[in-house]
Parts: structure tokens; C-alpha cells; sequence
């Protein structure tokens, strides 16, 4: 009899954020991810009283911004070792302000130890297109959430507007020019350890099986565009400024070309059925 092979997961338990988090940041990245994360956790309304639960918290940043508003926060994380140094993080901010700690559960997104309706509010940044079986994941955000609370998604667009450039300039440098791509990993693929590759009509199909959606929001234009790093760069600081931010009203105008899309939406079940 053929012997039952279990299932195992990809997802490196003993990760760091260290590949990730860049050491300098171009302007137009730092507009970025300051802008995801307030659209996020402002989506969530942290405040005294809420219980609010960050899935894939990764090193607990969100998760203690929310903490430091007054919330109840949680963490929910499958990687041991950024639990580790979210806690560490926790406690670094707890000792230059009083904060009631975040609670930490080490767990996968599709399997939420959490009681039906047990939050106000559930957050997700960054990480969807990390899961193996993200829409599992929105049923499960959608079921420990309450039918009154909220459930905010922020994901990156990979049909945005950078991507749509970067990708016909790059076509044309291949079959026009004959040379090769501009940069060794294109922004228009999605990197290897990405199952998925959302653009705006995945992310509404699948959110809005589980979600009734109250927003769908873009963010920021341009971020990774051929040269717009470089020209932002050379700009002055204010002039810079006022281009991230007009992008950035685009972005709220087109999500289609937007660079990053929030989902804000209320759990599809009936009070009747459930928490
Ligand atoms: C790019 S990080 C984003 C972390 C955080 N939300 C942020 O905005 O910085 C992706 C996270 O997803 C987590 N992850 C990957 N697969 C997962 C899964 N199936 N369930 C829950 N978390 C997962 C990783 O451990 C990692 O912390």
C-alpha cells in the first residue's frame, strides 16, 4: 500500500524580515509604505476597546501601532522567529510609553484559532499573495471578525501602472533593441516566494466572496517605474513631495493602475447564523 505523504508548506518557519526590509529607501518607497500602512491601520479604527487582529503580523510593527492607539491587539504569525522579535519590538515601545502589550499566536491564515465574531476588526498588509490558499484566509478573516466590524486587506497591484511601463519598456527593449531586460528581477513578476499575482479584479472577485465591500481603495502610482526613483531623487525634498502626493490622488481616481490596493469590507454572514 502506497505510504500517505502529509502535505507540507513552504513557508520557512524560521524567517526574518532581513531580505526584505530595504537598508535605504528611495523617496518614492517611503511614500509608499508610510501610505499603506496609515490606509491600513487607520481602515481598522484602533482605539480603546477594539480588538483588532493582524494576520501574517510578520515582526509586529502594525500590531503595536495599533496597540500604541489604545487597541486590543493580537498578532497572528506562523513564523516562530518574528513572533520572537515582535515581542522584542513590543517591549522596547512599552518601555518608552505605556502600552497593554499585544498577544502573539503563532498560526496559519486559513486556520485562525479564533471564535466566530471574536474581533472588531481584522487586518491584512503585505502578505496575501504570500499564502498558499489566500482565499481560505479572507473566509477565515471574514468568520472571526464580527458582522459588524471590518475586514481591511492591502495588497500590491501587479497590473499597476510601473508594471504596465516597466513591462512595454522592457518589450521593447527585447524585441525592438535586442538587449536585455532593464533590471535582473522585473517588478511586473511577482518574486518566488509570491503564490499570487493580484491585480484589482482577483482581489475584489475573491474578497467579495466573503466580504460586502464598503471600499476599494488605490494607493500611490509610480512606485518602481523606469527612472522615477532616480528623478524623484533629484528633485527638491518638497517638489518630490508634491508628486507622490499627486500620484498618489491619481492612484485614488484609477485603482486599476494604482501600485497598492485596500479592500475594506464587512463580513458576509447573517447575524442569525453567527457571532
Ligand atoms: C511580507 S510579510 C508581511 C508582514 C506584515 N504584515 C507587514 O506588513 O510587514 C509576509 C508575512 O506572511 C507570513 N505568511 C506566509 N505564509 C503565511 C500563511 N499561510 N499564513 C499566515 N502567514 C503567512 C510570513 O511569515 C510573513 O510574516
Amino acid at each position: 500500500m502506497a505510504a500517505k505523504v502529509r502535505a507540507m508548506r513552504v513557508v520557512d518557519l524560521d524567517r526574518d524580515m532581513s531580505d526584505v526590509i530595504p537598508t535605504s529607501m528611495s523617496r518614492d518607497s517611503e511614500f509608499l509604505f508610510d501610505r499603506m500602512t496609515q490606509a491600513t491601520i487607520d481602515a481598522a479604527l484602533p482605539g480603546p476597546g477594539r480588538r483588532i487582529l493582524d494576520v501574517a503580523s510578520g515582526v509586529g510593527q502594525d500590531t503595536i501601532a495599533m496597540a500604541v492607539r489604545g487597541a486590543t491587539a493580537v498578532g497572528a504569525e506562523p513564523s516562530q522567529r518574528m513572533i520572537g522579535m515582535a515581542r522584542l519590538f513590543a517591549e522596547e515601545k512599552q518601555r518608552e510609553q505605556k502600552i497593554d502589550l499585544p498577544s502573539w499566536v503563532q498560526c496559519w491564515s486559513d486556520r485562525l484559532p479564533f471564535a466566530t465574531g471574536s474581533f472588531d476588526a481584522c487586518i491584512c498588509k503585505g502578505a496575501m499573495d504570500h499564502f498558499d490558499t489566500p482565499e481560505a484566509a479572507i473566509a477565515e478573516m471574514a468568520r472571526v471578525t464580527s458582522t459588524k466590524g471590518r475586514v481591511v486587506l492591502a495588497i500590491a497591484n501587479f497590473e499597476s501602472l510601473s508594471c504596465r511601463v516597466g513591462r512595454a519598456v522592457d518589450d521593447f527593449r527585447q524585441d525592438i533593441l535586442g538587449r536585455d531586460p532593464m533590471r535582473e528581477r522585473r517588478g511586473y513578476d511577482a518574486p518566488s516566494d509570491h503564490f499570487t499575482r493580484y491585480e484589482v479584479d482577483l482581489i475584489r472577485e475573491q474578497a467579495s466572496r466573503h466580504l460586502i465591500l464598503n471600499e476599494f481603495r488605490g494607493l500611490s502610482m509610480g512606485w518602481g517605474m523606469p527612472g522615477w526613483a532616480d528623478f524623484l531623487g533629484w528633485l527638491p525634498q518638497f517638489v518630490a513631495g508634491a508628486c507622490v502626493r499627486g500620484m498618489d490622488a491619481f492612484a485614488r481616481l484609477a485603482p486599476v493602475l494604482a501600485d497598492v490596493i485596500v479592500v475594506v469590507g464587512q463580513p458576509r454572514r447573517s447575524d442569525s447564523t453567527s457571532a
